[in-house]
């Protein structure tokens, strides 16, 4: 029996990055030898063990044949003849095909290495069509090595999977999971930009790719279109490390332009709550978590209204922090601004501007907080809901004095 570490994790000690979990291949065991070993089993669909110790993952070599649609379609087949080399080919990308044997020897028939230093998304063999989840994939190793690009036979590959209609068979949560790992790489629009590139983006997310081509207001900087507006708002939202559902909002904020009709461009009147109704379409389809579709919602509701924050009058100033439940949830109105904040810095020339709506809403908020609630409660018995609104836009209007 050899066992071998593979994939990820010699991709990633080879491109000098920490690796995160090491899985090993195992040549010439059975299932009973390893479990007499003291390893337990976990796979469901294929013989996979954890290491008594170490809790690493180890799965028996195998090869894999399609025999239905979808990432569930396949028979596997795991023995102790199954060669590694075997194992190898069945691999979704040259650089993910790569193995080092227990002396810490390469074994690399796919010249994944060559891929890594040529910055090369390659697909090892024609099985890697057998596997729609790998167009997902590509896109996200996209997003997470930016300066890698995506083999011109691959991309014809991935566009040959959408056009006979592989792509329709992924399931919602293995879409969403995918996007979720990609929205949180470094560069979340390289993977937009390649499921663009192959037709799936039409397929998956078709609200997000109708917005490339449709102009923006002019006053919003119309040298970019809505589409590479989104892309640099979400780029912005990666380069300042923030939360999932953050960059969810900043994906989603816009949606609503898409159904502007042409004959109204540039102008997006109402753009809102049409971007709303959508969130929620795509969220439902995509089985979207709650936080992530809370917060998209209300920041495509209100990013405009949070925009004009310095035009505001107190009362629609209390009335946003009222509507978005702010005083409830303090942290996330903060992350609402935080996607806020992406949108108006995702235009040219806007990246290091300041964006005083941040600061204002933060201020607002926290002027209401000061308001000692409990105490106007018991002196306003059966009226308290009112007076508490009072107290706090009187907070609001009082001038702020500054020492
Ligand atoms: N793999 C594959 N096709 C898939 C999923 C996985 O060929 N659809 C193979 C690849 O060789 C991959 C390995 O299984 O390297 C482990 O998969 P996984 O842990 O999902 O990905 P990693 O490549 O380790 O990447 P990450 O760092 O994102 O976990």
């Amino acid at each position: 029996m050899r066992t071998y570490i593979v994939g990820g994790a010699v991709r990633d000690e080879l491109l000098g990055l920490p690796v995160q979990d090491r899985d090993h291949v195992v040549v010439g065991a059975t299932p009973e030898q390893m479990a007499e070993l003291g390893f337990r089993p976990v796979g469901k669909d294929f013989p996979v063990f954890l290491h008594p110790d170490s809790h690493e993952e180890y799965a028996l070599a195998r090869t894999e044949r399609k025999s239905g649609h979808g990432y569930k379609g396949f028979t596997v087949f795991a023995s102790p003849e199954v060669t590694l080399e075997e194992d190898l080919l069945r691999r979704d990308l040259t650089i993910n095909a790569m193995a080092r044997d227990e002396q810490g020897n390469l074994i690399d028939p796919h010249s994944g290495l060559a891929d890594i230093r040529a910055r090369i998304l390659r697909h090892v063999s024609p099985a890697f069509a057998e596997d729609p989840v790998r167009i997902l994939r590509v896109a996200r190793f996209a997003a997470r090595f930016p300066d890698f690009h995506v083999a011109s036979e691959t991309l014809e590959l991935m566009r040959s999977m959408v056009s006979s209609g592989e792509v329709d068979h992924l399931v919602p949560e293995r879409v969403w999971q995918e996007f979720s790992r990609g929205l949180m790489s470094l560069r979340p629009s390289r993977m937009f930009d390649v499921l663009r590139e192959c037709g799936a983006l039409a397929r998956l997310l078709p609200e997000l790719d109708r917005l490339f081509g449709v102009p923006q207001p002019p006053e919003h900087h119309p040298e970019v279109d809505t589409g590479v507006h989104v892309m640099l708002v979400v780029d912005w939202s990666a380069s300042k490390g923030y939360s999932l559902p953050v960059r969810f909002s900043a994906l989603a904020h816009d949606l609503g332009k898409g159904t502007t009709p042409s004959e109204l461009w540039p102008k997006h009147h109402g753009h809102e709550a049409r971007s709303v109704e959508l969130v929620k379409e795509v969220a439902q389809r995509l089985r979207i978590p709650s936080d992530c579709r809370d917060l998209a919602l209300l920041v495509a509701r209100y990013h405009g209204d949070i925009h004009r924050a310095l035009e505001l009058k107190p009362e629609t100033v209390l009335k946003i922090l009222e509507s978005t439940d702010a005083f409830r949830r303090p942290e996330r109105f903060t992350e609402m601004l935080e996607a806020c904040e992406s949108d108006f810095r995702g235009r040219p020339g806007y990246e290091n501007r300041p964006y005083p709506p941040f600061d204002f809403f933060l201020s607002a908020l926290a002027r209401c907080q000061a308001v000692d609630t409990a105490f106007i409660a018991v002196e306003n018995l059966g009226n308290e809901k009112n007076a508490v609104h009072q107290a706090r836009l009187t907070a609001l209007k009082t001038p702020i004095k500054l020492a």
